[in-house]
């Protein structure tokens, strides 16, 4: 770590601020971590040095988490579900059927919070508490908004596990348990994330574990990060078939429509998490019936994206191989980007204990444009 104590530049006292300022933060180093790394340009992605690859094939969610909370690994590590506490369920009850399941989860979040005691500094038992609360939570108002109770957890069973059997009554099958807790692994971490961002200034601020992961979750509620793999099925509706997609493509791109499941803030080279998904979609028992037609449309619009753009590397993103196996587990569209933030949890809450270790109020400047020292009128 470097001396974080370090005197910040600061501006002349008067005069222009010359400091340079950067729009979205694009390419200011904001903090350090030691849990996850994205290398954009070679497509690697490593969770406390371990490659996301061999973690989906050797861990489960639970091992995952844990090595975030405590750099310990341990392939046999569970997390099973927790129970919803009363009057989280009343308020879940409360909300309209038509409520977008990321408020519901988002609600859920700071209503649990208020029934702990979340004491300062946040610890690896909160983070667990409330990783293995929230999957619990979306499940009951998926069911609640169907006029359905929800199911208590099965503690013998793991998290994504628990989660679909308390989604849908029944245990999933191996093949289909094993599918989403890889979709957890590889959605689990990913630096320094708006949403990882929100979380680790809340904290800052000495706030608690529940107000930063509510926070997490409405900052992933915004369409440029929540993601879009529900659109990708939608895109894959509108091709139809192989033979009409370069048509349809070049026309989408004709009218400067972006390609959804392709390109990346931070990714040159092709996304390891999209990699890892595609592996699980095609060894999925209940693979949707367009997964082939995913994996030929995606050779035609890399072609054509190289082609547009051969100044950026556009490849194809995590989202583009989500979409088949959210699907292929048998969750509804609308439920996908909750679903991505229980995956989060990890490492939203790992980031949690990582900046209340080493605290500092993250309060950055703002170079003020607006008019010079006036008089009041009148
Ligand atoms: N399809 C077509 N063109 C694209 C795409 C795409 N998917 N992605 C980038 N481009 C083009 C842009 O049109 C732009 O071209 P221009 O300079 O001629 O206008 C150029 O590439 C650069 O685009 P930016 O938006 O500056 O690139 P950035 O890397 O910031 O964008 C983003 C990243 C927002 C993900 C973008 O690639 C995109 O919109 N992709 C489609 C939506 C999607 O898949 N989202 C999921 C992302 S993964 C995640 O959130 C977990």
């Amino acid at each position: 770590m470097t001396d974080a104590t370090a005197a910040p530049p600061t501006p002349a006292a008067a005069g222009p601020d010359e400091r340079r300022y950067s729009p979205g933060l694009e390419g200011v180093l904001a903090g350090e971590t030691a849990l996850g790394r994205v290398d954009g340009q070679q497509g690697r992605l490593l969770y406390r040095g371990y490659r996301i690859g061999d973690l989906v094939e050797r861990g489960s969610y639970g091992a995952v988490a844990n090595l975030l909370w405590t750099d310990a690994w341990d392939a046999s590590h569970r997390l099973p579900t927790a129970a919803v506490p009363d009057p989280v369920v009343a308020i879940l009850r409360a909300l309209p059927a038509s409520a977008k399941p990321m408020d519901a989860l988002r609600t859920a979040v700071s209503a649990w919070g208020a029934t702990q005691t979340l004491d300062w500094p946040p610890t690896v038992e909160q983070a667990r508490a409330l990783t293995s609360f929230s999957p619990s939570a979306l499940a009951a108002f998926a069911r609640l908004r169907e006029g359905k109770d929800p199911i208590e957890p099965d503690p013998s069973l793991d998290l994504a596990e628990g989660f679909l059997f308390q989604l849908n009554g029944e245990r999933p099958d191996h093949g289909t348990a094993r599918a989403l807790d890889a979709y957890f692994i590889v959605g689990a971490e990913h630096g320094f994330n708006a949403s990882t961002f929100t979380a680790r200034v809340i904290t800052s601020t000495r706030s608690d574990i529940a107000s930063a992961v509510a926070g997490a979750i409405g900052t992933m509620k915004g369409p440029l990060h929540g993601g879009a793999p529900s659109e990708v099925v939608d895109q894959l509706a509108k091709v139809r078939s192989v033979d009409r997609a370069e048509a349809w493509i070049r026309g989408a791109l004709d009218r400067g429509e972006r390609l959804m499941g392709f390109g990346h803030r931070v990714y040159r080279a092709y996304d390891p998490r999209a990699a890892a998904l595609r592996t699980v979609a095609e060894s999925m028992e209940h693979k949707p019936d367009w997964l082939e037609l995913a994996i030929q449309v995606e050779d035609v619009a890399l072609r054509l994206l190289a082609e547009r753009h051969p100044e950026r590397a556009i490849k194809t993103n995590v989202e583009y191989y989500a979409a088949p196996v959210l699907q292929g587990v048998g969750l509804t569209p609308d439920l996908f980007p909750a679903t991505f933030s229980l995956a989060r949890h990890a490492g939203w809450t790992a980031h949690v204990l990582e900046q209340a270790a080493m605290n500092r109020l993250i309060r950055p400047d703002v170079r003020y444009v607006g008019p010079s020292e006036r008089d009041v009128p009148g």
